[in-house]
């Protein structure tokens, strides 16, 4: 089986020419070949572009400079990120906003070894910015449509809905995204979750079902477990993004593993949000050792210190994955992905005999 160590240079990434005389001095690293199941485009606004796109737009930020910017990025929970992530959205005014910011996380998501990207935008939180769907649709979608060519990186998009607004809300933009055949493959529920019961959104789900809409929704981040089991049985939810306090309900537990429910994790953004209250102290080690389809995500990268091969990287450090559980992971991102099953294929080729 093909090894993933970051220093050996043995195994190009693609595009590379091994032979090639336009070698970098180092080997760049080779990652794993992942799929991302679980990336807010807004969160990958990196502080530089907030202020870029700002200058561009001519928005005054409530923020002197980069640095004190960053020193906001110490959240107590998921509101107080929500709070500033919103905020910040403020500067994508424009298609070429939106693209800008799409193009900078395929580049920077392509050298983390991601191949293949499901990506969540929230089209409610541009509409009451006075941004239309047309603009943040098709800046995001502009950039999607040949992300395969230009990163290597095959991508979906999935419009997720602010479980804090109403359902009627969430229903009369997803007619409009109907309306103007919006390029999505799914829908997804994110926002603050603590309140928001899945249930909330029967209707909105069953109008996505019937449209031939593929589901996700956050349950479990902070919410209670019984918010994981709603999101599957009143919403039809097709994978759980966090859904890591499936780990205080051994029944449920059972559950997932014996449906292969996917499980979107996101370490890093655990501890930022202080879901948990260390990287050490991450359930994930017991996630695999229970049997459950978990897979490493990012969540919001620019937010929480890193992409998915940071994440990788910390948990590698802090709590030692093993080679097989790291081809597990990337195995199970791969497989519990939207892409068509010939993408899957060939991605799980890549990986190299993936286990079972
Ligand atoms: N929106 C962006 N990131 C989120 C998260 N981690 N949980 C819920 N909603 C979000
Ligand atoms: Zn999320």
């Amino acid at each position: 089986m093909k090894t993933y160590d970051d220093d050996d240079a043995a195994v190009p990434l693609a595009g590379q020419d091994p032979e090639g005389s336009a070698q970098p001095e180092q080997p760049a690293p080779v990652r794993l070949p992942v799929a991302e199941l679980h990336l807010h485009i807004e969160g990958t606004l990196e502080p530089e572009l907030i202020f870029a796109l700002a200058e561009r737009n001519g928005i005054t930020l409530p923020y002197a400079g980069l640095d004190e910017l960053r020193a906001l990025y110490e959240f107590s929970d998921l509101q107080s990120f929500l709070d500033l992530y919103y905020s910040n959205m403020a500067v994508l005014q424009t298609e070429q906003d939106f693209a800008d910011m799409t193009r900078a996380y395929l580049a920077r998501a392509a050298l983390a070894g991601v191949r293949h990207a499901e990506i969540m935008m929230d089209p409610q939180a541009h509409l009451s910015r006075g941004v239309s769907l047309e603009t943040c649709i098709n800046g995001v979608a502009s950039v999607l449509a040949t992300s395969l060519e230009d990163f290597g990186v095959s991508t979906l998009l999935i419009a997720a809905f602010l479980r804090d607004q109403s359902e009627e809300s969430a229903l009369e933009v997803l007619e409009q995204l109907m309306a103007m055949d919006a390029p999505i493959t799914g829908i997804g529920l994110d926002s603050a979750e603590l309140g928001n019961a899945p249930a909330k959104f029967e209707r909105l789900f069953a109008r996505a079902r019937d449209a031939g809409l593929r589901r996700i929704a956050h349950a479990g981040e902070e919410g209670p477990p019984s918010y994981i089991s709603e999101a599957l049985d009143v919403l039809g939810a097709e994978r759980i993004d966090h859904g890591i306090r499936c780990m205080e309900d051994p029944v449920l537990v059972e559950r997932l593993v014996a449906e292969l429910v996917p499980l979107t994790v996101c370490p890093l953004s655990n501890v930022r949000l202080r879901a948990v209250e260390t990287l050490a102290d991450h359930p994930l080690p017991a996630m695999l050792a229970a049997g459950l389809n978990v897979s490493v995500n990012s969540d919001d990268p620019a937010y929480f210190g890193g992409y998915v091969d940071d994440n990788f990287e910390q948990l590698e450090a802090v709590l030692g994955l093993s080679e097989f559980d790291r081809v597990r992971l990337a195995a199970n991102s791969i497989r519990s992905s939207f892409a068509s099953e010939e993408r899957k294929t060939e991605l799980l080729a890549e990986l190299g005999g993936a286990p079972g």
